[in-house]
């Protein structure tokens, strides 16, 4: 069956939060059965995989500030390439559909929904900063920068206390389910989080410069608590001297410096940060399940932005040739100069629902340009198509600007990342970013390289095959 569908815009939905009926309860909201009869009756009307843009969900809930006042829902399907576009109204359903525009193929095609964007209304968070700062009393004054796990555990205690208060209910139960359920988006934006006000200029030589103000480590740290355990790598000294210093904090910075101009690297700028999965290698135990960025400060020129890839989105746009030769025969990365820190993989594995992708920025890697990666001449030429059309994908959906008050959370197993190229000024006002990793809460196993409480991890790397 062809039908036609998507792209739609959803508007004029009053949403009601659910459950609390305190109406001073900041956490109160949007109704998790609307939201899934509202992607209930998308499926009905489209019927098959569709590519919804800009799910917008406007409406007041009397009482509560609870409202979830925007939402972008990308729902993709690859196959789908014939654009057409009309203008339909549901009114009848209380929903007005302003865009639809792509032909759709089958009903058979598994309808997936890759991309969440929430923006929270001021007057829910309004009484964040006074909380915070109660709270902020009892840390001590370098808890940004503190190696001492004792009082990291207390701050990340304090944030998730906050993170949870604060945040629409709702929200709170997608972030638990972000990692665990399939079904939940690989990329989750939540919009409108206050942070600290007067911010140093963006600026790094190894030190934090943003001291004894922690209101976006405090939310990076609270939402990562909700979705996991947040950690850091135990870095060689020499690598932690090599990058400038910073590497080893449990909240990196991410912020050009001049120096590293053309790195392909959490400094660059001038180049483009191809699609990838941080740390693939991993054992279980320091798996990077989860990356959350929060922005401090977007590119005011808004070019330099995030770009995402969803890994279903990618495989459904490979030819079963290529998906054939990527499953069956492996790659090696070069890490190091030694036989020990090669890496060998297939690209795809998991199944056909949910497909996993080790792909890399090679660019990042010390060995010679020859030994980065290597793998039989069809499984490399294989390597690069993907790697194309995950740019094709990134490049389609356009990015995430994770400016001041956004978070981005990204499932690794599900979503590969990459930056565009800016132009840094280096004026005190550039793109200023901070991010942390988390785990699914298995840092702590009882034969792993983790020295409990420890959140900091030294590195192990995973063997694979031969
Ligand atoms: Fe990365």
């Amino acid at each position: 069956m062809v039908s036609l569908c998507s792209d739609v815009i959803i508007r004029g939905i009053s949403l009601h939060s659910s459950g609390s009926t305190s109406s001073s309860h900041p956490a109160a909201g949007v109704s998790l059965g609307r939201f899934q009869r509202i992607q209930q009756l998308r499926s009905e009307r489209c019927r098959a995989s569709s590519f919804v843009r800009g799910l917008s969900v406007l409406g007041s809930s009397s009482s509560y500030s609870s409202l979830i006042t925007s939402a972008q829902l990308f729902a993709t399907s690859a196959k789908l390439r014939k654009i057409r576009r009309e203008k339909i109204s549901c009114s009848a359903m209380g929903i007005q559909v302003v865009e639809r525009d792509q032909e759709i193929q089958s009903e058979s095609e598994t309808q997936r929904s890759w991309f969440l964007d929430i923006s929270i209304p001021p007057e829910t968070v309004a009484g964040f900063k006074e909380d915070y700062e109660a709270e902020a009393k009892t840390w001590a004054p370098d808890l940004g920068t503190t190696m001492d796990f004792y009082r990291l555990e207390e701050f990340i205690a304090s944030a998730h206390m906050l993170a949870r208060k604060w945040l629409p209910r709702d929200v709170v139960r997608k972030l638990e389910t972000f990692y665990h359920d399939p079904r939940q988006p690989s990329v989750m934006v939540i919009r409108g989080l206050p942070i600290d006000e007067d911010m140093p200029p963006t600026t790094y030589d190894g030190v934090k410069t943003k001291v004894g103000k922690y209101m976006s480590e405090a939310w990076l740290l609270g939402i990562g608590r909700i979705v996991g355990q947040p950690f850091n790598f135990k870095l060689p000294p020499q690598m932690v001297t090599a990058a400038g210093g910073g590497m080893e904090l449990i909240v990196r910075e991410i912020l050009p410096r001049r120096e590293k101009e053309q790195n392909a690297s959490n400094y660059g700028s001038s180049v483009i940060l191809e699609m990838h999965r941080d740390f693939f290698t991993c054992a279980p135990e320091c798996a990077v399940d989860v990356l959350i960025f929060m922005g401090l400060r977007g590119d005011p020129r808004k070019i330099g932005k995030t770009l995402v890839a969803d890994y279903y989105e990618i495989y459904n746009r490979l030819s079963p040739d290529d998906i054939q030769i990527l499953r069956e025969q492996s790659l090696t990365w070069q890490f190091g100069p030694t036989a020990e820190s090669g890496f060998t993989h297939p690209v795809i594995f998991g199944t056909e629902e949910n497909p996993e992708f080790y792909i890399f920025e090679e660019e990042v890697l010390s060995s010679p340009v020859e030994d980065r990666v290597k793998g039989s001449a069809e499984a490399m030429a294989a390597y690069r198509r993907l790697k194309d059309v995950a740019r094709e994908v990134a490049v389609e959906h356009g990015g995430v600007d994770v400016e001041r008050g956004v978070v981005l959370l990204l499932n690794q197993r599900r979503v590969s990342h990459g930056r565009t190229s800016f132009e840094a000024k280096y004026d005190g006002n550039d793109r200023w970013v901070q991010k942390i990793l988390v785990n699914q809460g298995q840092i702590w196993q009882p034969y792993g390289p983790v020295p409990w409480p420890e959140r900091h991890i030294t590195y192990r790397t995973v063997k694979h095959g031969p």
